[in-house]
């Protein structure tokens, strides 16, 4: 078994600073990497003459394997001892490109994902960080960091800020960059100042990104935002585009618990519908508790109604003013969740939360918009929307605002794309600078 000679990522920034190059001898004994049976002896592949074209202003990188090395952190694999050292059940590495990659959910995401606890223990990740202008340094102590961790399955950090050149070849595409909102304002406040980000970063991943790409969209007002995104990148199945509600059912998972007096693990069955907005509606109508109807345990429907309900809803308002910021690392947890839930098969009987493309839904949602909605996997990353919920006159009340609050919101995307689409580039690269905790 051979471990190649270690340091990652190519960036190169173009300050005359940035030819100054750092490789790294990689400090790891040779046996390190085999503590993973999976990866064993398995270096990171390479692209020889790969292109990291940059637009404008962007970074320019042209690393090949053989290079002179370019960037502060640059690739040093042997390439061609690679497929001689493959153990059989290598898995060729997953390439994740997660945009705010700077911002403080990404802080928490990043780690999470380079452990292998999102992908699994036997799944090398290639990661491709996406930032602004502004966040250039950050992101490099980002990636700084990563290699710092030594994480075994971490095969590759790459570092940018144009979409086009982040995205190439991106399995998974984790869209969380986007200005957050502040204390009073609510999500659809965002939907201008966002939304530009998102036609660029589609029409990237359209082009460049495989078309099988998983889109999970963070950044709100994240349903109108990854319809945006999915309405620009029509190489890519609409199946594929997915908004977080994830968070929101967590949320809602730890409420019914601490009411029923149990531990989080036995709630299972919990749908938001909607939007992730004070519109959304957490479902206590399927929801169960020790596989009973929570309704029936908790016994309460005042308090699931009244107290229950809001308190989900305003959940993310909450804690913004109790912060200062938007939620960073529940969200974290709630994107890896999201990605598990996903990857791995859904429990029988269970399902999970996710907004996802309505088209051809069965519980008769305005189709062409994005709405969370019960899902299962078999775990190869696709998913189906799991039919039959009791939908009583009180959650259908409730579910037909969020559908009215997105119908509307989807009216203004196409007015929305026309207006910005010529400026998103400049959007896309500035308004990140403003992610939490990215100052
Ligand atoms: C959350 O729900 O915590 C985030 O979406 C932040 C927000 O704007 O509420």
């Amino acid at each position: 078994m051979r471990v190649p000679t270690r340091s990652t990522t190519a960036f190169v920034p173009r300050t005359p600073r940035l030819t100054e190059v750092r490789t790294r001898p990689d400090p790891r004994p040779t046996g390190r990497v085999g503590a993973v049976p999976a990866v064993r002896g398995t270096p990171l592949r390479v692209k020889s003459a790969v292109k990291y074209s940059g637009r404008s202003d962007s970074l320019r990188v042209a690393a090949t394997a053989t290079d002179a090395p370019l960037g502060v952190f640059k690739l040093e694999y042997d390439i061609s001892k690679d497929d001689a050292t493959k153990s059989a059940d290598w898995n060729e590495p997953v390439i994740v490109a997660v945009s705010g990659a700077a911002g403080q959910i990404s802080n928490h995401l990043l780690f999470k994902i380079a452990s292998g606890e999102v992908y699994g223990q036997d799944q090398p990740v290639a990661l491709r960080l996406l930032g602004s202008e502004n966040s250039r340094e950050a992101l490099e102590g980002v990636a700084m960091e990563l290699e710092d961790s030594l994480f075994p399955l971490l095969r590759e950090v790459s570092i940018g800020i144009d979409p086009m050149d982040v995205f190439v070849d991106a399995d998974w595409a984790l869209l969380i960059g986007a200005k957050p909102r502040g204390p009073g304002m609510e999500r659809a406040d965002l939907l201008e100042m966002n939304g530009a980000i998102f036609v660029g970063q589609g029409k990237a991943l359209n082009e460049v990104a495989k078309p099988t790409c998983k889109v999970c969209v963070v950044g709100n007002p994240c349903n109108t935002n990854a319809l945006i995104c999915m309405e620009n990148a029509p190489n890519l199945d609409r199946k594929n585009f997915h908004a977080l509600t994830r968070l929101d059912e967590n949320r809602a998972k730890c409420q019914l618990a601490l009411k029923a007096g149990v531990f989080y693990e036995t709630v299972t069955n919990v749908t938001i519908w909607g939007n992730h907005s004070t519109t959304q509606v957490p479902d206590f109508v399927n929801a169960q508790i020790g596989g009973e109807k929570a309704m029936e345990v908790i016994d309460d429907s005042e308090w699931l109604e009244a107290d229950f309900t809001p308190a989900i809803q305003t959940r993310g308002g909450l804690l913004i003013k109790k912060w200062g910021r938007s939620s960073a690392a529940s969200t974290a947890v709630s994107i890896a969740d999201a990605i598990k839930s996903l990857v791995t098969p859904t429990p029988e009987g269970d399902w999970f939360s996710s907004a996802v493309c309505t088209d051809g839904n069965p519980y008769g949602i305005e189709e062409g918009i994005v709405f969370s909605m019960p899902c299962r996997s078999t775990g190869d990353g696709s998913y189906e929307i799991v039919e039959g919920l009791e939908i009583n006159d009180w959650l259908r009340e409730r579910i037909k605002k969020s559908e009215d609050e997105l119908t509307k919101e989807a009216e203004c995307v196409s007015h929305l794309t026309g207006k910005l689409g010529g400026a998103c580039e400049l959007m896309g690269a500035e308004a990140d600078t403003m992610l939490p905790g990215e100052v």
